[in-house]
Parts: C-alpha cells; structure tokens; sequence
C-alpha cells in the first residue's frame, strides 16, 4: 500500500524534449508512489511514448529532471555540475526501470528463455545457471512455462508480450514501464496479458500503462492521467477521471474511447 508521507519512487520534474523544431514535453511533471498504477491516457501524438522513453533512460531529456528513489538519475554530478553519465552507469540505471513495448522487442534469435535471462546474465552478471532458473520461474509466472524453448515466431503476439513482461520482472525492477502492451495484439489475446499485468498491480508492483483500455484502467490504476499537447492536463482517480472528467479536452479524448 502507498503512503502519501512517503517520497515517489519516481519523480520526474519539468521534462522537456523536442524534436527538432517540434517541442514534444513541454514541461511535465509526475510522481508515483511504491505500489501504485498509473494509466496515461492521451490522442496520438501527445508525447505518451516519449515521456516513458525519457523515464526509461532510452532517451536524454532537453531539460528537467528525473529521480528514482530521490536519487536523480541519468546524469553523474560533477564540481557542482550535472554531466551525462557513461553509457555503462547508464546501463546499470537503466535496469531498475523495466519497460513492456507495444511491438514486444524481443530478439528473434534466441528463444524464449534466452530473451529472459539476456539481462540478467550482460547487464546484472547474474550466473549463467541461476539466471536460467529465474527465467524459468518468470516465464511460469506468466504462463509459459511449457514454452520457454520456443522462439518468438513461434509464439502468439499475447504469449510473445508474456515473454516481454517477463524479460522486464527478471531485472526485478523498481519500477516498470508499459506502453501500449497490448495495442499490437488481437483483440482475443488482450485479456492473457492485461490478466498478467492485473495480477503484478496486487502485489505490488509500481506501474505506469500508456493505455487506451479504459476498463483496465478503471479497474486497476490508483490514478489516470491526461496527456495533451506536451502536458499532463489532468490527472485523477478512475471513478473521478471517468465520471466527472474536470478538463473539456478530457471529456470530447473519452467521448471518442468509450
Ligand atoms: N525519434 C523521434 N524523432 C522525431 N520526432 C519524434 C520522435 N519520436 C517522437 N516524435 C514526435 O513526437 C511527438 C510525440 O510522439 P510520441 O510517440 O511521444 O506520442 P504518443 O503520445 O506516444 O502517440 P501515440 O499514441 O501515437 O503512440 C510526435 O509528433 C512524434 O512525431
Ligand atoms: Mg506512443
């Protein structure tokens, strides 16, 4: 359970990123606590994906900052100056911040349980054997027990997310990040991994959803939040988001994903 005395996990403050002449945030600020879910809702375009990539470390921001932990990450201090980090220190931050892509990432060369224990054995060093074992009980955890020797063109998009989501928990991760899980799957395959990433919610993990299943949201996030324009617009709990949305913005976005 959250406590509202206790400091987020993660916090992001004044991120700001553009590309080119296209300022994308233009000033976000966020905060989670341990345990809590996040959905992000918002039209296409609106910086979703890119707000998670900076939080992930997968992309420098032009300006803001990021703590996990209190501890402000991506950057080394040095002589009273912020400086970028080496890529290995950045590797090593990196790992407490999983991230669940839209189209999976997997790598199509090795099969389900390398794609699992790849992390564990380059980033964390974790032994070869152990880390095989760890795999094995993750990949268990989301189902997929009987296919960790397949690879991932012979795996459904719903399994290969499962694999994904997988991969994430074995770097047991202080936070973890999800953007569209579940937007490249068949509509059958949606409720396999929304299961999945219910059930990681009431233990406890700390998540943050991109998101257009609004039942998913409703049932599972602690608060929902609008992104329009670079922004975070709104943000509330479910039951206030979806029945009194403040925002007109918010209202005409949920006119249209209902
Ligand atoms: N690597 C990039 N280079 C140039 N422009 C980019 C890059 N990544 C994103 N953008 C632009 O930044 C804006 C925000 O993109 P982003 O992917 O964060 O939106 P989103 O809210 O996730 O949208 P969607 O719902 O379609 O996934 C868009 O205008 C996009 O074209
Ligand atoms: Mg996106």
């Amino acid at each position: 359970m959250s406590d509202s005395t206790e400091q987020p996990i993660l916090r992001v403050k004044n991120l700001q990123k553009s590309y080119g002449h296209n300022p994308v945030l233009k000033g976000v600020d966020f905060e989670i606590q341990r345990g809590q879910v996040k959905a992000v809702l918002g039209p296409s375009g609106s910086g979703k994906s890119t707000m998670l990539r900076l939080m992930a470390l997968l992309e420098t921001a032009d300006d803001g900052e990021i703590y996990l932990e209190s501890k402000r990450i991506g950057v080394a201090e040095r002589k009273g100056h912020f400086v970028p980090l080496s890529e290995r220190a950045m590797a090593h931050q990196r790992a407490d911040i999983g991230m669940v892509f839209q189209k999976f990432n997997l790598f199509p060369h090795l099969n389900a349980l390398h794609n699992v224990m790849v992390g564990m054995t380059t980033v964390r060093k974790t032994h070869k054997k152990e880390a095989e074992k760890t795999a094995h009980e993750m990949l268990a955890r989301v189902g997929l027990a009987n296919r960790a020797h397949a690879f991932p063109s012979e795996l459904s998009g719903g399994q290969q997310q499962r694999v994904a989501i997988a991969r994430a928990l074995v770097m047991n991760p202080k936070v973890l990040l999800f953007d569209e899980p579940t937007s490249a799957l068949d509509p059958e395959l949606v409720g396999e991994v929304l299961e999945v990433m219910e059930s990681l919610a009431r233990e406890g993990m700390t998540m943050v959803v991109v998101t257009h299943e609004v039942k998913f949201a409703q049932r599972v996030a602690s608060e929902v939040l609008m992104f329009d324009g670079g922004y975070i617009i709104e943000q509330s709990a479910p039951e206030q988001f979806f029945g009194n949305p403040q925002h007109e913005r918010t209202r005409k976005f949920l006119s249209h994903v209902h």
